[in-house]
């Protein structure tokens, strides 16, 4: 075969990124330009945006300081995509918090900010962006949810792991209502991966041993992740090869889940 495996060919397609700047959200954009996708990349941090943008391979990605906290925001999102490729064919959320506290000492304003990055702004996203893909006739989600939406924990995980469940259900109803129009949406559920919420867990201090101590026997494979251990099932989301699979959270995480 020459040239690009048709089943995982994305080169031309128009993808938007949210969280662009954070550790899966620049993987995620490195992955695809290299792909030769037409990007929309969106960050609330404008400095980690440019770096970003000047660095990728490929031109005209269009890029945009915005988080999707309001439906005006998802809306300008939408926009923005468009007016720079004229389509949308794939959405990808890799924006998302966590705001660990045991429920004693979580406030209700820091459950409500996990709340609305991990639930409600991919919904709006969703809301914003979904009649382009209704129009078109097709169209990709990817979410990133979470082991943590399966497998509870006691880490003051309350808001994180409520929101990673509430997203694998908008990850399976969503794909229910939208699979008449051909549009899939599926997430993936990574276990711990090295990014900013989680760089104090491959430290070599007593805190960032005694949590590898405990995390590292509950994962078969025997190591945390890295961004790029997400990428492959990130193309296989966005490619032809998943025209088949929708409504699935496809756990990459070393087997945790399996056991
Ligand atoms: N790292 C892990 O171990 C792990 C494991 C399982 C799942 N995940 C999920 O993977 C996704 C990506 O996270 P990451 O690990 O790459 O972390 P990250 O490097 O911190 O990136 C997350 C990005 O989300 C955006 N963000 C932060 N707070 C936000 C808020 N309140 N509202 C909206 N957007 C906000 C920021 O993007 P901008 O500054 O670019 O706007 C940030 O860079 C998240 O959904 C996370 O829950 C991570």
């Amino acid at each position: 075969m020459t040239g690009p495996d048709p089943l995982f060919d994305i080169a031309g397609r128009s993808i938007v990124v949210t969280g662009a700047s954070g550790a899966f959200g620049r993987a995620a954009a490195q992955t695809l330009a290299a792909r030769g996708a037409r990007l929309t990349l969106v960050s609330g941090d404008a400095g980690g945006l440019q770096r970003l943008a000047e660095d990728l391979p490929g031109h005209g990605h269009a890029t945009l300081q915005r988080r999707p906290d309001t439906l005006d925001d998802a809306q300008a999102i939408a926009d923005a995509a468009i007016a720079a490729h004229g389509r949308i064919d794939g959405l990808v959320v890799a924006s998302g918090t966590n705001h660990p506290a045991a429920i004693g000492e979580m406030t209700p304003a820091a459950w409500q900010t996990v709340m609305d990055a991990n639930v409600r702004a991919p919904w709006l996203l969703c809301k914003a962006i979904g009649p382009h893909f209704a129009a078109q006739g097709h169209g990709k989600v990817v979410f990133v949810s979470s082991v943590r939406g399966r497998h509870g924990t006691p880490r003051g995980y309350t808001a994180y792991c409520t929101s990673k469940a509430a997203l694998d259900g908008l990850t399976r109803t969503l794909a229910t209502e939208w699979g008449p129009q051909h549009v899939n949406v599926n997430a993936i559920g990574p276990t711990v991966f090295r990014s900013n919420l989680t760089a104090w867990m491959f430290g070599d201090d007593d805190r960032s041993s005694a949590s590898r101590v405990q995390s590292l026997p509950r994962i078969p494979l025997g190591r945390l992740g890295e961004p790029g251990d997400l990428m492959g099932i990130l193309v296989y989301l966005l490619a032809p090869a998943s025209d088949f699979c929708t409504g699935q959270v496809i756990y990459v995480d070393g087997g945790y889940t399996a056991g």
